[in-house]
């Protein structure tokens, strides 16, 4: 057998594993190399929203690419990307206003925050240069959005490059932190208290923002926030008179049955961050949402924002992602992921919520996670060294079923953890087939290290 990562000029996750090829995709499949159909469980990283190869998204593409494929900002606007602002700032979501659209959810994170800190310049605060984030958190890779993030995995190479403006809260993370004595109001409660102390030790006029997922994805996988926890949240943060910075990245755009995970939440943010199912992967796409008070302090300041990128509002990536929006809202796959959500949520639950090795199920809508335990009483977490998650990755994609797996659940190196983000268009029994699937891949993985 021929080393095939050896020979492969492309750097790959790992110089040691050839990850298998994929050459095609339809509806929520993806096709292997051998011509096998592997279920897309997860849209890769709860990217594919539509699925693969869906017809309205690649006409939009070609059309766009017929027209024009590529302006500067500095010198033209397009109209996808008006058009696309148009459709998500229509009737003012949450107060917000304008979108800033860039390539990624990392260059999302990186221009909201710098949108922050020169808010505070437009409307003299200059000393506001501090960011409130929370650990086991992830705001993408860069180095402004890798520092605001609390993913000790991802931070730990790289700890001496990262700014020292950010400082890190706990999360809302239940299952582990809520100590036995507390209910969720009280473990909310103490969270507040946490934030607000922050806040306190950073000192007046300092904080700048609090950045945080409001259902926190891949580091934590999927957990959403307890009753009242956001609330709580935005009113410190306007006490203190900073922003509130919110990444929907991942479960945003309708990943949870409503377009904004924060609509759950009864709160808005100033500046939101999306990017993954806003173009469904169809093309590299991100962005900012605005609110309309942040806009108006830029305009009765320096009238534009310090910031720009080649590619910002790309008129193919706009495009696509126009299509992408345009197909979920014609095709009301809203009420369509709040339904299969739910069927999701059962099916996990009626195969895995009695599993001794699966300690913690959570999610909303499309976006659900299985937490692992070796002990389900303690929550001791297995090993790190058995790569349990990547061995359920595994186990999955041998049986035709693609999800995405994560370790250092607890503290970026400990536990384990799986993430299931089927796209919108997903079936009842397509949710099943992912279910049954998955059930039957801890087991087989869990054998394996039990051997
Ligand atoms: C919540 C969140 N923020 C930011 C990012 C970074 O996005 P990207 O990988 O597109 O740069 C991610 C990516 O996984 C994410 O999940």
């Amino acid at each position: 057998m021929p080393d095939l990562a050896a020979m492969s000029r492309l750097l790959h996750r790992s110089l040691h594993h050839m990850p298998p090829k994929a050459t095609g995709g339809h509806g929520i499949y993806l096709v292997g190399e051998d011509g096998r159909d592997i279920i897309d469980g997860s849209g890769g990283a709860a990217v594919a929203c539509l699925g693969h190869n869906h017809p309205a998204v690649n006409e939009a593409i070609a059309r766009q690419l017929a027209r024009v494929a590529y302006v500067h900002t500095g010198l033209f606007t397009n109209d996808a990307a008006e058009a696309l602002a148009d459709a998500l700032l229509e009737g003012e979501p949450g107060g917000l206003t304008h979108a800033y659209f860039v390539s990624s959810g990392s260059e999302g994170m990186e221009a909201a925050l710098k949108l922050a800190r020169q808010y505070f310049l437009e409307i003299g605060e200059s000393r506001r240069d501090r960011v409130i984030a929370r650990r086991q958190s992830y705001h993408g890779n860069t180095l402004g959005a890798l520092a605001a993030g609390g993913n000790a995995m991802r931070r730990a190479p790289y700890q001496q490059l990262l700014s020292g403006a950010f400082s890190h809260v706990s999360p809302c993370y239940a299952y582990r932190d809520r100590r036995d004595d507390e209910d969720d109001e009280a473990y909310v409660a103490r969270l507040a208290e946490e934030l607000e102390a922050e806040f306190q030790r950073l000192g007046p006029g300092r904080v700048m923002a609090f950045c945080a997922e409001p259902v926190v994805g891949a580091t934590l996988g999927c957990v959403p926030p307890l009753a009242g926890y956001f609330r709580r949240v935005r009113d410190i943060c306007d006490r203190h008179g900073a922003l509130l910075i919110l990444d929907e990245v991942m479960c945003g755009m309708g990943r949870t049955g409503t377009m904004h995970a924060w609509e759950q939440e009864g709160i808005a943010p100033d500046i939101q961050v999306v990017a993954k199912g806003l173009g469904g992967g169809y093309q590299p796409i991100g962005g900012i949402l605005i609110a309309g008070r942040v806009i108006a302090a830029f305009r009765r300041g320096s009238g534009s924002f310090m910031h720009g990128h080649t590619y910002q509002a790309h008129p193919v990536a706009c495009a696509a992602a126009l299509a992408v929006q345009q197909v979920i809202r014609d095709d009301d796959l809203l009420a369509k992921v709040r339904a299969t959500g739910e069927r999701l949520a059962d099916r996990l639950v009626e195969r895995l919520g009695n599993h001794r090795h699966v300690g913690d199920i959570r999610g909303r809508g499309l976006f659900w996670a299985i937490e692992l335990a070796a002990d389900r009483t303690s929550k001791a977490p297995f090993p790190p060294a058995l790569a349990l998650n990547t061995r359920i990755r595994d186990a999955a994609l041998e049986r035709g079923l693609a999800i995405y797996p994560m370790g250092g659940t607890i503290d970026g190196t400990h536990g384990d953890h799986i993430v299931i983000a089927p796209p919108y268009i997903a079936t009842a029994s397509d949710i099943d087939a992912i279910t049954e699937r998955l059930g039957d891949a801890v087991d087989d993985a869990i054998r394996s290290v039990a051997n």
